[in-house]
């Protein structure tokens, strides 16, 4: 029994169990890149042609956009090789029938409002529980000010959403937050205004609209932390090839960092600027990463990952660095947990707002496991090098608290078990045999 690989069997359990981990060796290709896949599906549909899409994400969360398109009259065929939109141009869309469910999914509620906000027609959006808690009025906001018809049904700020038809002009956005989410809603609906859109963030996130709209046809201009878009352009079908997932990676960046003797292949990994806030924070902590075989260069850059395991020290992750690493935030935490010293998280409210809020659900489990963890206002500061437990940890249906924890109890003495542990589907649904096969 003591040979058994820990986590081969989890996979039946109704709760996921873990012992500490024998090292991680060999290759792995995480799947592709959620917001780009998104993207993919949303402007795929607002093009003219068929936008053929290799390496989409089939999480739970992708799968929502795909199916909100097909109730606004979008042929796509996904045989999972392979999605194939069959796009009918900016004005293309048709009235869905009924309401437009976004399950668990931000990305896809408040892009999808912006898109929505320009229709001749209305619709009803809402999703599961998590989503009619999390706040919409950062896209009901500028939405409005574009002269958008867009509220919230509960009146509380969040979903259900109900958007109907309005004219838009084109405006100028300061944004108060540093949201892609928020930012891209503004520009999908400045496809659809009278005049130029443009939005301001605070610090830049992640750039995936801007580039993916470029390529297929849109005027979008990026200058510092301002993007600007010309309203009505002709967009055209393109192949669209999605690198893996750096957010997904980045479990596997942190198993072969802080599990001794370990060395990992991660491969074909998209290592956007605006995305690669782990790439920094794992080199400041002392981590051992190889960059290999960089390719790609406007769409998006992706490179091989070559993972050793090394000593980690703790560090200060803050300022203009969070929006490249926010959903990266709770494995950072683990590695600091594993790591000497102290690890400051600054700056990172937004944790709150996530599909949990990730101050508590990540201090309060990392507390079950024995390590020294304080929540902040923006952040936590984690005490590393106390031997970690095993625990009961909840995932509070957070996917990426269930994957970061089930990196944490490979190094944890004793046994873990992760509550709603099946919630990887929204982002990762091959997550824990994929880790089982690294460890032989
Ligand atoms: C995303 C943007 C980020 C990120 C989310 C995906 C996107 O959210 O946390 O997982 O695809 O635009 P915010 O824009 O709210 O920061």
């Amino acid at each position: 029994m003591t040979n058994q690989n820990p986590i081969s069997d989890m996979q039946k359990a109704p709760a996921i169990r873990v012992e500490k981990s024998k090292p991680l060796r060999g290759e792995i290709t995480v799947p592709g890149d959620k917001s780009i896949s998104h993207r993919a599906v949303m402007f795929g549909a607002l093009a003219k042609g068929d936008t053929r899409v290799q390496n989409f994400l089939q999480g739970a969360d992708c799968l929502s956009t795909i199916s909100c398109f097909e109730k606004m009259g979008i042929r796509i065929e996904n045989n999972k090789e392979e999605v194939i939109i069959h796009g009918k141009g900016l004005h293309g869309l048709s009235a869905p029938t009924e309401t437009l469910y976004t399950g668990n999914s931000g990305t896809t509620t408040r892009l999808i409002s912006g898109i929505l906000a320009g229709q001749p027609f209305s619709t009803r959006l809402t999703g599961d529980d998590s989503i009619c808690k999390r706040p919409m009025k950062r896209v009901i906001d500028p939405l409005s000010e574009m002269g958008a018809d867009i509220k919230s049904e509960n009146g509380n700020g969040c979903a259900p959403l109900l958007i109907s038809p309005a004219s838009l002009r084109g405006i100028h956005y300061n944004s108060p937050v540093a949201s892609a989410q928020v930012k891209s809603a503004v520009l999908l609906a400045g496809l659809y205004a009278d005049d130029k859109t443009s939005v301001t963030e605070p610090v830049l996130s992640r750039d995936h609209t801007e580039r993916m709209l470029r390529m297929l046809g849109a005027s979008v201009t990026s200058e510092g932390v301002t993007a600007t878009i010309t309203p009505n352009p002709d967009l055209t079908a393109q192949d669209i090839f999605v690198p893996g997932d750096i957010s997904s990676a980045a479990y596997f960046i942190a198993a072969a960092s802080i599990v001794p003797g370990s060395e990992v292949l991660i491969k074909n990994v998209g290592i956007n600027e605006t995305r690669a806030g782990i790439l920094k924070v794992a080199d400041a902590m002392g981590a051992r990463i190889e960059l290999l075989n960089r390719r790609g260069g406007d769409g998006e850059p992706v490179a091989d990952l070559l993972v050793s395991y090394a000593p980690l020290h703790g560090t200060t992750v803050s300022g203009e660095l969070i929006p490249a690493l926010i959903d990266e935030i709770p494995i950072i935490a683990v590695m600091a947990a594993a790591a000497e010293g102290t690890t400051m998280i600054k700056d990172a409210a937004e944790l709150k707002v996530k599909e949990s809020d990730r101050i508590f659900t990540v201090t309060e489990n990392l507390k079950k496991m024995g390590a020294d963890v304080t929540p902040t206002e923006d952040g936590m500061i984690i005490e590393g090098g106390r031997p970690l437990m095993g625990a009961a940890i909840d995932s509070y249906l957070d996917h990426r608290i269930a994957m970061s924890f089930q990196v944490a109890s490979l190094i944890a003495r004793g046994e873990t078990t992760i509550k709603d542990a099946d919630c990887v589907n929204i982002s990762y649904p091959t997550f824990y045999s994929d880790l089982a096969a690294l460890i032989q």
